[in-house]
């Protein structure tokens, strides 16, 4: 009975077993076993590989995010970059400067010694510039000939400079399609170092501030326009010496004089409420100075040259008006051939329209809208002063009225010194040279650009220049003939 009923039992275990073997089954059908979807899904090793593709790809994004959030931290936490614009005064001189930086630390060394190791290695990993891009100015003498110079800067893209210790990453581009006025694409450049370094920038400026100073030392910078603006024209030109050009006895003095007794008054105008502007006039025939003498006075009072013709082809009253008021800092205007503007109203009043051309009411408004804290000295200058108005010559228009006429005995006698004085030791010559000029009438009656030539054409030789009146006196009777002939 026992053994039955422990048989009962073992059977009724089985079962038992047999239903939980099933309730898994059960289980497992539901939640996942072979025969399910998920279960199916789970057990496809295509699955289970894209599943962990799909979560390494997550990760990754996650880290490179974080990565990207990571650098951008540092490199706003441990960099920092400075921007020049192309409009602003700087840009070029950071270019040149760039150049002339590499080329110095790139000049090979002769020695390891010279230098100390560590500036020879750190010579070694400067990369060189590799893109560069030429810059040409060219220059009109007053000759007429024309003077190219070239210099290399560095080109659109990045760069990476070396600055004492510092390594600057340097990124010159273009921004968008836009233009300026003058057809330049818009461009800035930006540097970047360790923020650590960040006093170098100011050393940088200081540098190529300096450099840019020193190129124009001693230097007039000769502004033409171009478009809207006022640009050098090519490179800055040696001052001309002052007592270079000749006017009458104490001429020259006098004008000068009048010039800086008005930039020594700046506050006197300010205070009264006066524009602070002086406007002069020189009139004369052609060759005798006017422009020269400009360019000398500026020379002197180290300023520059803005050279304006008004006779000059698409100069409207607007762009007159606008190039005025615009004037660089220590700049002397000069507008050449004032009476342009004078036959445009006659134009104008027969036609009703003037063209492209400054009228007389357009110079005037231009004149007395020139109002600055920054002094405004405007030189004109005419052949014709019997065509100017009245109107013109009026105080805050022009404030000094100059006559540059042909050469007098005394400017001869000045300019022999300057090209003769060494060879004429007892001034044989010179009086020679006076008293025949004299005899073939020529005082007063040919201009000193003339009276130039000559001795530019007899340079060193005093008896040919004598030679050459008969000449002189001859083609200033027949203007047709040539002042000098050439052999
Ligand atoms: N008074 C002068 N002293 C020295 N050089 C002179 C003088 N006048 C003219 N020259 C020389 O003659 C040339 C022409 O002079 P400049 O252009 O100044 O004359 P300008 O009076 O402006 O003539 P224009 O009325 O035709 O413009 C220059 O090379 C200049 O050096
Ligand atoms: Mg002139």
């Amino acid at each position: 009975m026992d053994k039955d009923v422990s048989g009962d039992t073992l059977k009724a275990i089985t079962e038992a077993r047999h239903g939980k073997d099933d309730a898994i089954k059960k289980l497992a059908e539901t939640s996942g076993g072979e025969g399910s979807t998920f279960g199916q899904l789970l057990n496809n090793p295509f699955f289970t590989a894209g599943f962990g593709l799909a979560a390494i790809g997550a990760a990754v994004r996650y880290s490179s995010s974080g990565l990207r959030k990571g650098t951008e931290l540092l490199r706003r936490r441990m960099l920092v970059d400075l921007e020049i614009t192309r409009h602003d005064e700087s840009y070029d001189w950071v270019l040149n400067w760039m150049t002339a930086h590499y080329q110095h630390q790139l000049a090979p060394i002769a020695r390891r010694k010279d230098v100390g190791t560590l500036e020879y290695l750190m010579r070694r990993f400067t990369p060189a510039l590799h893109h560069l891009q030429i810059k040409t100015a060219v220059s009109r003498t007053a000759s007429g000939s024309e003077q190219t110079a070239f210099s290399l800067v560095p080109g659109h893209g990045r760069h990476i400079m070396r600055y004492r210790n510092a390594y600057v990453v340097v990124n010159r581009e273009r921004i968008g399609k836009s233009f300026d006025s003058n057809g330049r694409p818009f461009e800035t450049i930006s540097l970047t170092t360790l923020y650590y370094y960040r006093q170098i920038f100011e050393d940088i400026f200081r540098e190529a501030h300096e450099m840019a100073v020193q190129s124009t030392e001693g230097k007039t910078i000769v502004y033409t326009t171009r478009g809207m603006t006022w640009e050098p024209s090519g490179q800055p030109k040696r001052r001309r010496p002052f007592e270079s050009v000749v006017l009458e006895e104490g001429l020259a003095e006098r004008i000068l004089g009048d010039v800086r007794e008005f930039l020594d008054a700046r506050t006197w105008y300010l205070d009264r409420g006066i524009p602070y502007r002086r406007g002069y006039l020189l009139h004369g025939p052609p060759g005798t100075g006017k422009t020269s003498f400009v360019q000398a006075l500026a020379g002197s009072l180290d300023f520059n040259i803005a050279m304006l013709s008004l006779s000059q082809r698409g100069l409207t009253d607007d762009l007159l008006n606008h190039l005025l008021l615009n004037v660089p800092a220590r700049t002397i205007v000069l507008l050449e051939d004032a009476d342009a503007a004078f036959s445009n109203r006659r134009q104008q009043d027969s036609e009703g329209y003037s063209g492209a051309n400054v009228t007389y009411s357009g110079l005037l408004n231009a004149l007395d809208g020139v109002a600055s804290a920054e002094e405004r000295i405007i030189f004109m200058t005419t052949n014709h002063i019997n065509r100017l108005d009245e109107a013109l010559i009026r105080p805050g228009r022009v404030d000094m009225t100059v006559h540059l006429g042909n050469a007098t005995e005394w400017q001869i006698g000045q300019l022999w010194d300057r090209f003769y004085a060494q060879h004429d030791p007892d001034r044989e010559s010179r009086r020679r040279f006076i008293a025949k000029a004299k005899a073939a009438g020529l005082i007063d009656s040919i201009s000193t650009a003339a009276l130039q030539g000559v001795f530019l054409y007899n340079k060193d030789d005093a008896d040919g220049a004598i030679a050459m009146i008969d000449q002189l006196a001859a083609s200033h009777q027949d203007p047709k003939k040539p002042t000098i002939a050439v052999q």
